[in-house]
């Protein structure tokens, strides 16, 4: 914990927070511009500014991406803060007139007249680029950005836009309305695809592993669009972050996702928005590569944590997997139920198990993340690789089709073994 004052009141905060953050804490208001919650703060705008004392020397810094230091003193709304905020405003109006964020933000700033001048005509564009960041970063796109340079900056979709998938990030977030998506435009170019290459958005954002547009891409009626709209919340996209960029890691010839978190009984968590995905990690993928049939809890079921939500069965013997986390189960992955080998061959991706909502999503922090996952991952991992290699398995992260495999052989044979050295024999 670091301590420091706010407008001379004490407050103790997390090492590492952002002044932002622990200001909107203490309930104070300041203007931000460029800051959005799901992206990475870049201080561009300036307009969360504020004075920060240390050692008896002042500085203006932005409070969006400034870390809280022990014994700073920090003035939210002093007199060169003020001035430096109507400044900013003043400018932003000079070439924005007529947006209205920005006459109200002048309005509270006490902000009467413009002193600058735009040679060019009012452009709705603030030059935020919080739409190039959920671009890139919320999408994995980075189909718009920046062009030009000095005056002659502004976003274009030159880039390649192609590559872009349709999500609406960019139309969400933009704070002033400068941004809209031209679905006449991207329906001319997908309709000029044909057969297999007429995919949904929602697959090209990785929402839906696959989905052949049946209805001439008028998402604004279709079926599919309400569905993820109801399943991830509006705009489905968001539910990606943090991004979809997967650095899979190999430990003891297994795969493992840093990015997840990972129980003790070999389940991983992915949040997605205010809801959870559920999977097996790469080592329970064996045995239920061994499994002659997955069932899992069907939608609209309520489960609570530490109970079985999914059944691996071989030869009438049961390995139940117990959920690390409570929530109604919105949707479950029938494919991995139809082809059990699915979960082995893409652990942490296709063959995920559960979409759930759970009651409490922080919950999913109590869950081992980061460092901890990797020791125990690897701790785990060394010893179930022991087992596997004495039986001759030539493990890889790369898994192809499961087929007949020697690894599918290798683990019928010890199904037994391996579900008791998980999970001890259960069901
Ligand atoms: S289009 Fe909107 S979001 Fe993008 S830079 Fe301009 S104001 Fe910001
Ligand atoms: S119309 Fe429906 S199926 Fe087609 S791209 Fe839009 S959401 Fe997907
Ligand atoms: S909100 Fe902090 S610099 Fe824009």
């Amino acid at each position: 914990m670091v301590h420091l004052t706010i407008n001379g009141k004490r407050i103790r905060a997390k090492e590492g927070a952002t002044l932002l953050s622990v200001i909107r804490k203490a309930k104070i208001s300041i203007p931000t511009l460029c800051f959005h919650e799901a992206l990475t703060p870049r201080g561009a705008c300036r307009l969360c500014s504020v004075e920060v004392t240390r050692a008896g020397r002042s500085r203006i810094v932005t409070a969006c991406n400034y870390p809280v230091e022990e014994g700073m003193e920090v003035q939210t709304h002093s007199e060169a803060v003020m001035r430096a905020r109507r400044v900013l405003v003043e400018l932003l109006l000079a070439r924005s007139p007529q947006v209205p964020l920005l006459q109200e933000l002048a309005r509270e700033l006490g902000v009467e007249s413009v002193r600058f001048r735009s040679k060019k005509p009012p452009d709705p564009c603030i030059l935020c680029g919080l739409c190039v960041q959920a671009c890139s970063e919320i999408a994995g796109i980075e189909a718009i950005g920046f062009v030009m340079r000095g005056t002659q900056r502004r976003i274009g979709t030159e880039i390649d836009p192609e590559r872009c998938v349709a999500c609406g990030a960019c139309e969400y977030i933009c704070p002033t309305g400068a941004i809209r998506m031209e679905m006449g435009r991207i329906r001319t170019m997908r309709l000029s695809n044909t057969g297999m290459e007429r995919f949904c958005r929602y697959m090209r954002m990785g929402l839906l592993d696959f989905m052949i547009c049946s209805n001439g891409f008028e998402c604004w009626r279709c079926e599919v669009d309400q569905e993820m709209e109801d399943r991830f919340g509006t705009p489905p996209v968001f539910a990606l972050k943090p991004g979809r960029k997967r650095e899979l890691q190999e430990i003891e010839g297994m795969p493992f996702l840093p990015e997840l978190y990972y129980s003790e009984e070999h389940v991983w968590a992915k949040p997605m928005g205010d809801l959870i995905r559920l999977g097996l990690d790469a080592m329970a993928s064996y045995v239920a590569l061994g499994a002659r049939s997955v069932q899992l809890s069907s939608v609209g079921t309520e489960i609570s944590k530490g109970t079985v939500f999914a059944v691996l069965e071989r030869d009438g013997k049961k390995a139940g997997i117990h959920s690390p986390l409570s929530g109604t189960v919105l949707s479950a992955n029938h494919r991995v139920e139809e082809s059990p080998g699915l979960s082995w061959k893409d652990p942490y991706g296709r063959g995920w198990l559960l979409m759930i909502r759970p009651p409490y999503p922080e919950e999913v922090y109590d869950l081992r993340f980061g460092t901890d996952a990797r020791r125990w991952f690897e701790a785990k991992a060394a010893r179930f690789s022991r087992a596997l290699s004495q039986w001759g398995d030539p493990r890889s992260s790369r898994r192809g089709d499961p087929g007949d495999r020697l690894e599918k052989r290798i683990v019928e044979e010890h199904w037994d073994q391996l579900t008791e050295f998980l999970w001890g024999l259960r069901c």
